[in-house]
């Protein structure tokens, strides 16, 4: 089954993908260039995605903050102006630091609920207008198996996930009939910036290429939730099945006479 029309024709394609500087995005970036598509690469670090652009056949860089609206206002006008219109937009940008009730921090929360769900509807204001009057595309947001359900050390990146994930689904449901892709991308652990501040080993850790690809594949199979790498994930997805008591007791069991840190890295049951 088909959840969104199947990205297939790159060389047709004008992507905009926000949060593309580093990581996973930028292995997208190179990924679609390859494909033929146009790529509008979009992040906070101008000089970085000025040298991406650079390295790509038919790429815009166009630095942006997106828990600025007006930034963001301004990238999509000149995505709009340069190629007419727009076919794919990835949400990629997020932010992420471990919170226990311990290292609870008001601060670091509200940074990562402006720049992982503020910054995604910043996003979403900006470009539902047009998708609306085109009358197709996608839109593709990066949220995480950390949003399937609550995990300890969690407090403040997994709820801005979960948060996500529900979005998708009814922004799907909306945008469906109207001939607009949605999907949610849910990735296991990947090396990047993101994640190298983590001191536990992590379960397989996949390259952000192989992320990429993935990503790719979903896309052009048409898939609403892409998640990866299947080994991991799959074992996640039992585990958001689970009525409460027995999610409670399994996530109880894991974390049994270890520090509650390794949670996640020990999440394959
Ligand atoms: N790595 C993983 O294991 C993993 C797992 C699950 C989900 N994810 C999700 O995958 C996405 C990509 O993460 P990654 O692992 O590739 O990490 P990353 O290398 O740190 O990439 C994050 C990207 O977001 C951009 N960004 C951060 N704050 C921004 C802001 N305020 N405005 C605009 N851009 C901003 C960063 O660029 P600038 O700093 O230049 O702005 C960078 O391009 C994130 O949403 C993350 O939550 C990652």
């Amino acid at each position: 089954m088909s959840f969104n029309p199947k990205l297939k024709d790159w060389s047709t394609q004008r992507v905009w993908i926000v949060g593309a500087s580093t990581g996973i995005g930028e292995a997208l970036a190179h990924q679609l260039d390859h494909r033929g598509a146009r790529v509008m690469v979009s992040a906070r670090s101008a000089d970085k995605l000025d040298k991406l652009a650079a390295n790509m056949s038919n790429a815009l860089a166009q630095p942006l903050d997106v828990v600025d609206l007006a930034s963001v206002q301004n990238a999509f006008k000149r995505l709009i102006e340069a190629w007419g219109g727009v076919d794919l937009i990835v949400v990629m940008a997020g932010t992420y630091s471990e919170m226990s009730v311990e290292t609870f921090d008001l601060k670091a929360v509200r940074q990562q609920i402006d720049v992982n769900l503020n910054g995604t509807m910043n996003i979403l204001d900006t470009i539902l207008p047009t998708l609306l009057k085109q009358g197709g595309g996608h839109l593709s947001m990066v949220s995480s198996v950390a949003g399937y359900r609550g995990l300890p050390n969690s407090l403040a990146y997994g709820p801005t996930k979960a948060a996500l994930i529900n979005l998708a689904e009814a922004l799907h449901m909306e945008l469906k009939p109207k001939n607009i892709g949605v999907s949610v991308v849910n990735p296991g652990f990947v090396d990047t910036p993101l994640t190298r501040q983590n001191t536990f080993p992590m379960p397989f850790l996949i390259t952000a290429e192989v992320a990429a690809q993935e990503i790719v594949n979903g896309l052009e199979s048409g898939e609403f939730e892409i998640h990866f790498p299947k080994a991991f994930t799959r074992s996640l997805r039992f585990l958001r099945v689970l009525p409460y008591s027995l999610y409670f007791a399994a996530v109880k069991k894991i974390t049994a006479g270890k520090n509650q840190k390794n949670l996640s890295t020990d999440a394959k049951v």
